[in-house]
């Protein structure tokens, strides 16, 4: 640029990208200039934005493609990805996705299991959350502003550089990005304690449908409550949080415990479900199940993990008053800080340094599937037993059990959209990952997890069969092009967000009513023209 400094008197800046940016493509020019138009000088949008001409466009796709099913040649691609570095680069998307008619996809970390954040049959464009990440901590007023393309890794890692006692409710894997995991609940190992991540946010800052920059006060609370679980990309580009801190004992513990069928599983997997919700909210004990190969024959294999909110000689008290079938021995117990516990939890060695948590990118990405439900009565034991022998059959497949209760049980329905509280004893999640390429592959898959969800349709919460909003589960139901009628979007809306659903629906007709903001499961707005509001 040091050419260009001494003709900038002469010629506008604005000018001036216009002559260096023009390209072999005319719509691509078009859609430059209006992106140019719209963004700050200081701050040029030509930088960041990336056509499927760039040789840097596929590195930048692929780089937060978290689900190798969405990874192939035929997946359709974004027009354009803009990567903002500036809150204008998001406002300037905003109004030329508009006049161009182009619907806009937003990415933080990429997590989402359906690719929504990345993936559309319509015409789009990406807005890439990754290059804003700041993580400033206030120790003295006990919160953080932290930008949405942050990971919750970088937060936890911000937190602990400053402070040993103090932590966050977030989610378990560290690459998880902010924007996406916030706006849907945001749930982890200190949920029974402190609630989930929305239920410890102080304020947002928002670009809203007309392109307006917002925080708490200017946004109104109507739509401060609907970002903090309803899904963000409904409602506009959330660009930073300020959450709480909550404190954390200076000493935790956590254990890792295998039981097979041979070691009584059975027994204890019951006896979990009548005490892990009820326990010390400290506590938090989850069951990860699966079948396994054991001598040659086949097995289920039920692996505890637990973190505690104190010291191992409390936590055997607790486990001996609670769970003493459970036989937690001192030698099982692991005492560490919560940052440590952290790094346990997402399965690295015991002396890893906490500088892995900036890693923004895990290890081999997998094809994947995953689903939800909710447990509201405790499982029989030959119930139990006919869920394994299921699992055994389908084969490749695991449920993981999450105990609720606690906070979760205290926080009303209506606190937030996210609606999965007092009532619910654990949450399942299915989960499938294959590392074989190809169709017939994926679709042997999808057919096992659906099969084991349609089995456990008994057990499960009904009318609704509710469902966890972060667990992105097309199979509930969508529409591609974001303009569902209110009754279609009511059928996954309603396992999402139950009761919430409406005032959702009431929200975002009052601050997007002509549904700028959609995507395949976007919640509708009924003055929308392109939401059909027939059809009840
Ligand atoms: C390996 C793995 C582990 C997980 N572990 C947990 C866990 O422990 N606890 C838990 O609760 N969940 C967990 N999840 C689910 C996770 O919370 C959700 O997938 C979450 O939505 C991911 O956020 P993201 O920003 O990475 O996703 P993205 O795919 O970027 O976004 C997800 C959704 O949010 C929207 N969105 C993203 N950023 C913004 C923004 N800035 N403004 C408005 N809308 C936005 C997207 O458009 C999309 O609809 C896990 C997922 C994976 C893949
Ligand atoms: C995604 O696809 C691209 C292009 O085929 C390939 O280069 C890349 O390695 C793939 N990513 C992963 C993680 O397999
Ligand atoms: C468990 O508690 C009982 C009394 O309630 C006590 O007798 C026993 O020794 C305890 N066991 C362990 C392992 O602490
Ligand atoms: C949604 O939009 C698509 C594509 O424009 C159209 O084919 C479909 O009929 C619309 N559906 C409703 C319910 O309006």
């Amino acid at each position: 640029m040091s050419t260009t400094s001494s003709i900038q008197p002469f010629v506008s800046i604005f000018l001036l990208h216009l002559l260096t940016m023009a390209t072999s493509d005319p719509l691509q020019d078009t859609y430059l200039q209006c992106l140019t138009l719209y963004s700050e000088p200081s701050h040029p949008i030509s930088t960041v934005t990336y056509f499927p001409n760039s040789p840097s466009y596929p590195p930048i796709l692929e780089s937060y493609i978290r689900n190798l099913r969405f990874n192939s040649t035929t997946t359709p691609k974004p027009s354009f990805i803009v990567a903002p570095t500036h809150v204008s680069h998001i406002q300037a998307s905003i109004k030329c996705g508009k006049r161009f008619g182009l619907e806009i996809r937003i990415r933080s970390g990429g997590h989402d299991y359906d690719g929504l954040s990345y993936v559309s049959e319509v015409q789009f464009i990406i807005l890439d959350m990754f290059m804003l990440r700041s993580v400033v901590v206030d120790l003295e007023d006990e919160s953080v502003w932290v930008d949405s393309g942050s990971t919750i890794g970088e937060l936890y890692h911000g937190i602990a550089q400053k402070s040993k006692i103090l932590g966050f409710p977030a989610g378990v894997c560290p690459t998880v990005g902010v924007g996406g995991h916030f706006s849907g609940g945001g749930y982890g190992n200190m949920m029974r304690r402190f609630g989930l991540s929305v239920d410890n946010i102080l304020d947002a800052i928002i670009v809203d449908a007309e392109g307006r920059v917002l925080d708490r006060k200017s946004m109104g609370e109507d739509l401060f409550w609907a970002i903090r679980g309803g899904g963000g990309a409904s409602f506009g580009v959330i660009v930073s949080w300020k959450i709480k801190l909550v404190p954390v004992p200076e000493v935790v513990t956590v254990f890792r415990v295998e039981k097979t069928l041979e070691q009584s599983a059975t027994d204890i997997v019951h006896q979990w479900q009548y005490v892990a919700h009820k326990m010390h909210d400290g506590l938090f004990i989850r069951v990860v199940v699966s079948p396994v190969k054991r001598k040659g024959q086949m097995t289920i294999r039920a692996k505890f993990n637990a973190l505690f909110l104190g010291n191992s000689e409390q936590l055997l008290d607790v486990m001996n008053q609670s769970f003493p079938e459970f036989g937690l021995t001192g030698e099982q117990c692991m005492e560490m800080s919560w940052i440590d516990s952290v790094l346990f939890w997402y399965n690295y060695p015991v002396g890893t340094s906490v500088e892995v948590l900036l890693q923004r990118h895990g290890s081999a990405e997998k094809f994947l599937k995953r689903k939800s439900d909710y447990v509201q009565q405790p499982i029989s034991k030959v119930d139990l037993e006919g869920m394994w022998k299921k699992m055994m059959e389908l084969g490749k497949i695991a449920l993981t059990f999450n105990p609720y209760g606690g906070k979760m049980s205290e926080i009303s329905e209506v606190e937030t959209p996210f609606p999965h509280r007092a009532g619910n004893i654990y949450k399942i999640q299915y989960s499938v990952s294959w590392k074989e390429e190809g169709e017939d592959v994926a679709n042997r898959y999808l057919d096992v997890i659906r099969r084991l969800y349609d089995y456990m349709t008994p057990y499960v919460s009904k009318s609704p069969r509710s469902s966890y909003l972060n667990y992105r589960d097309v199979d509930i139901g969508v529409n591609g092009a974001g303009n569902a009628t209110y009754a279609e979007a009511r059928i996954w809306g309603e396992k999402y967000f139950k009761g919430n659903f409406d005032r959702l629906v009431e929200v975002k007709t009052m601050v997007d009513p002509n549904n700028f903001y959609r995507y395949e499961q976007s919640i509708p707005s009924l003055a929308s023209s392109t939401t059909s509001i027939m059809s009840e």
